[in-house]
C-alpha cells in the first residue's frame, strides 16, 4: 500500500468506529443507502457522520424550516428531516428525475413523505416558485448540488435566511485545491468566490473545516447569519 492509501485506510477506519458508535444507521437509512446504489446512483452521499452532524447543526438551532440544494438519493434530507419538529417542512432540490424517483421512495419509506417537499429541476430555475409562494425565511440551508453554482445558492439563500440561521456548503475544499490560486478547476474557482464573498458579507459569521474520512480530504462552510 502507498502511503496516501494507508492514510485514506486509516481516515476509513476511524470513520467507521465512530459511526458504528454515534452514527449508526437504522432499517430506513439502510434502506436508502441500498436502494440508491441499486438504482445506480453515485455514491457521493455525505458520509453517516456528516450526516448526523447536519442532523445536530438543525436541532441545536432549533430549525423548522431547511432548504436543501442536490438530493440525490435523499440520504442527508433524511438526517436533516428527522431534526424538525412536527409541523417542520424541507425543501430539497434534484435535477435529475431519475434520481429524484429514488429520493422520494426513501423519503416515504422514512416516513417523512409530509415533511420533505421535494422539487425536481435545475435549482435555479425553480427558485423564484419558492418567492412566488413566500416558502421562506429558512433556518438552515444545506447547499450540495452542482459545486459551480454555491455562491448563487449560498447569495440566494442569505437573503432569505432568518437570523439565527445557519448556511452551509459542502466539498468546498477539495482534496485541499481551495488553497490554489492558480486552479482551473471552475468548481473550485466558484468556492474561492463564496469565500470571498462571505469574508466581504456583514450579514455572516463563517469558519470552513476541513474533512477527512471514508469520502476522502473535503470540508464544509458553515456560515452563521447574524442578527
Ligand atoms: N446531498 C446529497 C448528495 C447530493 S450529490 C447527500 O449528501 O445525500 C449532488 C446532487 O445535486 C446530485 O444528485 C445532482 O443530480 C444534483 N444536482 C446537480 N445539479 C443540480 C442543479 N442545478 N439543481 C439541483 N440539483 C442538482
Ligand atoms: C462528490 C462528493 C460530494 O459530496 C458531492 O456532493 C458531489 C460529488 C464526489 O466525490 O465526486
Ligand atoms: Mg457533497
Amino acid at each position: 500500500m502507498s502511503g496516501q492509501e494507508e492514510q485514506q485506510e486509516r481516515w476509513s477506519a476511524v470513520d467507521r468506529y465512530v459511526e458504528e458508535l454515534l452514527a449508526p444507521h437504522d432499517a430506513a437509512l439502510e434502506a436508502a443507502i441500498e436502494e440508491s446504489e441499486r438504482a445506480g446512483l453515485p455514491q457521493i452521499q455525505v458520509s453517516p457522520s456528516q450526516g448526523k452532524l447536519l442532523h445536530l447543526l438543525a436541532s441545536a438551532i432549533g430549525a423548522r424550516t431547511i432548504l436543501e440544494f442536490g438530493t440525490l438519493g435523499a440520504y442527508s434530507t433524511i438526517w436533516l428531516a428527522r431534526a424538525l419538529p412536527a409541523g417542520g417542512r424541507l425543501i430539497t432540490f434534484e435535477a435529475d428525475p431519475r434520481y429524484a424517483e429514488v429520493a422520494r421512495q426513501n423519503v416515504d419509506r422514512a416516513g417523512l413523505g409530509e415533511i420533505v417537499d421535494l422539487r425536481v429541476g435545475p435549482a435555479l430555475d425553480l427558485l423564484p416558485e419558492l418567492d412566488a409562494e413566500d416558502a421562506g425565511p429558512f433556518d438552515l440551508t444545506f447547499i450540495d448540488a452542482d459545486k459551480e453554482h454555491t455562491p448563487d445558492y449560498f447569495a440566494w439563500a442569505l437573503d432569505r435566511s432568518r437570523p439565527g440561521a445557519l448556511i452551509v456548503a459542502d466539498n468546498v475544499v477539495r482534496a485541499g485545491e481551495l488553497a490554489d490560486e492558480r486552479s482551473e478547476d471552475p468548481k473550485i474557482a466558484a468556492q474561492r468566490r463564496l469565500h470571498e464573498a462571505i469574508a466581504a458579507e456583514p450579514r455572516v459569521s463563517a469558519t470552513t473545516i476541513q474533512t477527512v474520512g471514508g469520502k476522502g480530504y473535503d470540508g464544509f462552510t458553515l456560515a452563521l447569519v447574524l442578527g
